[in-house]
């Protein structure tokens, strides 16, 4: 993940070189840990939907246990850091935190997946990344949320910071991909926040793609979007010390 650190005047934008004090990018970089986290959870939902939507079929074998597995293997593959030698990966406490609440969400979930005889039962990857975010800010103070400026669920409603950062997402001259980070106060205490973009793939378009206002299969309205449209970020609000 590219990061550009940037500080803000009223509306202005000024792109600013790294000078948060010493420590600061290791804020960043547990910040990038959680978003990994989330994102491989979401993925692994995904992988699994054909499975969840099966109507031929009751147990599904998707549990909170082969959840947490995979994240771990997977975390360790992209990042290196073995979560399951947590003495020797700093911050390990607060990820497993995360991993624990993905494995919380697929348990709580298991009468809908198991469910035999119907086939869409709405567990789908993005309603599995809220709910994750929103437990895990009751046990860890860390905000984790998905966001978007034309939103579906009230709770992932942008606020003025993450509105003003998609609109700079949204604008052609921003480099695709690049996030956006930025030590600041929230409730007059400090924190640190990051918004990584994210762009409609093939996947999503079934949902949030043409045409504009049609139902898709959560009976929801399209947004329109065509592939590689911004459809939004994730957010996350890090309470520094
Ligand atoms: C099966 C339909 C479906 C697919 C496929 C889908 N989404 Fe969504 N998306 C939804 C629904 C429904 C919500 C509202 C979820 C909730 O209740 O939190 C949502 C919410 C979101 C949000 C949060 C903002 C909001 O609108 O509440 C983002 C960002 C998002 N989707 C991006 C994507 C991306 C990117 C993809 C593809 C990788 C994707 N979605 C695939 C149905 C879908």
């Amino acid at each position: 993940m590219r990061i550009l650190m940037m500080l803000a005047v009223g509306m202005t934008v000024i792109p600013l070189a790294w000078s948060a004090p010493a420590g600061a990018g290791n804020e960043a970089e547990v910040a990038e840990h959680l978003i990994e986290l989330v994102k491989i959870g979401r993925g692994i939902v995904s992988e699994q939907m054909q499975n969840i939507n099966d109507p031929s079929k009751a147990d599904k074998g998707f549990t909170g246990n082969y959840m947490s597995r995979q994240v771990l293997e997977r975390f360790k593959e992209a990042t290196k850091l073995d979560l399951r030698i947590p003495n020797v990966v700093p911050q390990a406490n607060l990820y497993l935190a995360l991993v624990q609440v993905e494995k919380e969400v697929v348990d709580q979930a298991q009468p809908v997946i198991n469910k035999a005889g119907i086939s869409f039962k709405g567990f789908i990857p993005v309603v599995f990344a809220r709910r994750v975010g929103e437990q895990f800010y009751k046990k860890s103070g860390v905000r984790v949320k998905l966001t978007a400026i034309d939103y579906r669920n009230a709770n992932n409603k942008p606020d003025d910071f993450e509105t003003e950062v998609l609109r700079m997402f949204s604008d052609p001259r921003h480099p695709k991909g690049q996030s956006y980070v930025r030590s600041t106060m929230v409730d007059g205490r400090p924190v640190l926040r990051m918004i990584d973009p994210e762009y409609a793939a093939t996947t999503c378009l079934a949902c949030h793609g043409a045409p504009k206002g049609a139902r898709d299969v959560t009976g929801m309205r399209k947004e329109g979007l065509k592939e590689g449209d911004l459809a939004g970020a994730i957010s996350i609000v890090l309470p520094l010390k």
